[in-house]
């Protein structure tokens, strides 16, 4: 039997501010009911839900660390309770290192604490996520856009190599294969999974290094002259969450004004 509910339904991590509320207000924007997961600022996170709602959908503020087990089992069913099903599930929490060290002076702290928050949260969140989804697909239960999806917010720093912050790079090296992995798995249920991967975007992350990248966006290092906003990635989760990707999964998206180019 199949029940089809009117109202689309995602879970957002690290919503309360710059992408993650970039990405929120684009699915508002398609209707979404959204739980928006956040670490520590319930008010950014509830000004999130009012920028939801204002863009035309619903939401609800849920607090978790994702790298705490018992937080994401908690954030998991909180969700998918008020919710009601989960169509689309976006990690996007994340964290840069306290301070960028070069690789021949990087602590350990700073690894097991990236590695935590970037890539063990989001492997074992989208695990319990995945478990749902399949419990709905094989419950015929499926929202307005079809079956439910999953996206991840890796970074252009999946493949190029920034020295001094060695942890980040491999956290969102790490990624781009538990996208390749969720999506070779879940391809019998319908469930199609993609990895969107931001140039650089202009919110907190990026301000204590916005000279630098103000120059070299001045001097060409990728072709689209200008910062990345939420909303790009936002637009672009937004197309995925909607259904139009279909025949696609395992797939990267760039979002990055071109920088993955190679030009000679
Ligand atoms: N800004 C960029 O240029 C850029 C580029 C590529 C990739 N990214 C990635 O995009 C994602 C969002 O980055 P942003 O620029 O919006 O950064 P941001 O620091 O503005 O926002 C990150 C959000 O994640 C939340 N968060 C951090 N740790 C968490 C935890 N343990 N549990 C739950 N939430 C947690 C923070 O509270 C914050 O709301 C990150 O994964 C980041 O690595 C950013």
């Amino acid at each position: 039997m199949s029940s089809i509910t009117q109202q689309p339904a995602a879970l957002v991590t690290g919503a309360g501010r710059g992408i993650g509320r970039g990405i929120a207000v684009e699915l508002g924007r398609l209707g979404f009911y959204v739980a928006v997961n956040y670490a520590g600022n319930s008010a950014a996170a509830e000004e999130c839900v009012a920028l939801v709602r204002d863009a035309g959908g619903d939401g609800f503020a849920i607090k978790a660390d994702i790298s705490s087990g018992r937080d994401r089992v908690r954030l998991v069913e909180e969700a998918a309770e008020k919710l009601g099903r989960i169509d689309v599930l976006v990690n996007n929490a994340g964290v840069a290192p306290t301070e960028r060290a070069d690789i021949l002076e990087a602590g350990e702290e700073s690894f097991d604490r990236l590695i935590s928050i970037n890539l063990k949260g989001p492997y074992f969140l989208t695990q319990l996520v995945a478990r749902k989804m399949i419990a709905q697909v094989e419950s015929g239960a499926a929202g307005p856009f079809g079956p439910p999806r999953i996206v991840t917010v890796s970074s252009m720093s999946a493949y190029t190599a920034s020295t001094n912050r060695g942890d980040y790079c491999i956290s969102k090296a790490g990624l781009a294969m538990m996208t390749a992995l969720y999506a070779a798995r879940l391809a019998e249920y319908g469930i199609n999974v993609y990895e969107v991967r931001p140039g650089v975007i202009a919110t907190d992350m990026t301000s204590g290094v916005k000279g630098k990248y103000d120059e070299l966006i001045e001097q060409g290092a990728w072709p689209i002259k200008r910062w990345g906003a939420p909303s790009d990635i936002g637009r672009a989760v937004a197309a995925i969450s909607r259904g139009d990707l279909p025949y696609s999964t395992g797939e990267v998206i760039n979002v990055d004004g071109g920088f993955h180019l190679r030009t000679l």
